[in-house]
């Protein structure tokens, strides 16, 4: 079986390859580099043992994309190119509809016109908004979100939906809570650019002393310690219910399918709750400031993720502070790099 990854050699693209090559899938990368690095290619060999196909185009072009199912018999895609920096997509939404939707309806057009069939779509839950009751299963109603990359991601689920329906094919949605940590050989993880949006990632830069302060934006929030509570899901947990979901698809015999998984841990952890425990897992400081909220954040957001074990066989497995010493080796790892 033959995979297209576009995205490949990203943050959770990049662990997923892995897993795919480690399953025995041929997969092909397509990824324009926008928010990724070649090194990655040969550590995806190192950790596989195995080199994936690589082709570095933007997907927006349809020519180069057109002459990639030319050549290679393909089975199925993860999509995970997309632009996912939330503040940037405030301040240049038609980037991000254009890059995020042009770049997924061209790979669509392919399946159409060759007769492709099994799509992966990276959603996320900001679909669901503020949810009015936690845990959130997919059933929760989803709310328009607030920033343009949100919408991208509504709009994509809507567009995979109609895509299934009207030319019979097999599509997963998955709606993953907060990807965290690095591949366990430390030669995998996120490249942040500038000062990160996640968490994690402005945790590791603070501790291993790229940033002064990590700021933490809101302590009067209606939680227990007043910071605000998200479900942090170890990024090869994430990564393995991918291989799950494909196999699911490749295994269905109805000709249109439209599946939707929550991806999370089912438990929520605060923001002062992972500095903790970033702190006693690496036993290193992390310095932080209260600063005011920051517009747009919502208070709480975690899974229930049963229908994914249930129906997929899979369940997060790797505690917070597992993920959390994988991320520091990483941070180890790109600071010797230089
Ligand atoms: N990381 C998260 O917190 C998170 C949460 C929920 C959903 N997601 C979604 O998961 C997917 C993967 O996220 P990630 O964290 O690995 O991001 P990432 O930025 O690390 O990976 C995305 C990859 O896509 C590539 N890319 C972007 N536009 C492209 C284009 N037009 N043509 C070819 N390549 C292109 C980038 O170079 C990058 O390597 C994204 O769709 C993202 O929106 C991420």
């Amino acid at each position: 079986m033959t995979i297209l990854v576009t995205g490949g050699l990203g943050y959770i693209g990049s662990h997923t390859v892995v897993e795919l090559l480690q399953n025995n899938f041929q997969v092909i990368i397509v990824d324009d580099m926008s928010n990724s690095e070649k090194f990655i290619l040969d550590n995806i060999e190192k950790v596989a043992g195995k080199r994936p196909v690589f082709f570095p185009f933007d997907l927006k072009r349809k020519e180069l994309l057109s002459q990639v199912f030319d050549a290679y018999e393909i089975d199925g895609c993860i999509n995970f190119a997309a632009y996912k920096a939330v503040g940037e997509s405030q301040e240049k939404p038609l980037d991000y509809y254009e890059n995020n939707l042009f770049s997924l309806i061209n790979v669509l057009q392919e399946f159409k016109t060759r007769n492709i069939s099994n799509f992966i779509f990276s959603s996320s839950c900001t679909v669901y908004g503020q949810a009015d009751e936690m845990p959130i299963d997919e059933n929760t109603p989803l709310k328009l979100p607030e920033s343009s990359y949100g919408k991208t991601k509504q709009m994509g689920e809507e567009i995979l939906k109609d895509f299934a329906t009207a030319y019979k094919k097999k599509v997963s949605l998955l709606r993953y809570f907060n990807p965290i940590g690095s591949h366990p050989t430390a030669l995998l993880g996120e490249l942040p650019i500038g000062v990160p949006n996640n968490l994690v990632p402005y945790v590791t830069q603070t501790a291993s002393g790229i940033r002064e302060k990590l700021s933490v934006w809101g302590n009067d929030y209606p939680t227990a310690d007043g910071t605000a509570i998200r479900d942090y899901i170890y990024v090869v947990d994430l990564a393995k219910a991918h291989v799950k979901a494909l196999q699911k698809l490749l295994n269905e015999t109805s000709e249109t399918v439209i599946d939707i998984y929550n991806l999370g841990t089912g438990k929520g952890s605060s923001v002062l709750e992972v500095v903790n425990a970033f702190e006693i897992a690496n036993d290193v400081k992390v310095p932080y400031q209260i600063c005011e909220r920051r517009a747009g954040d919502i208070t709480v957001a975690y899974a229930n993720a049963d229908k994914a074990e249930k129906e997929l066989g899979w369940k997060a497995e790797t505690s917070l502070e597992e993920a959390l010493r994988t991320t520091w080796e990483w941070q180890k790892y790109l600071v010797n790099r230089g």
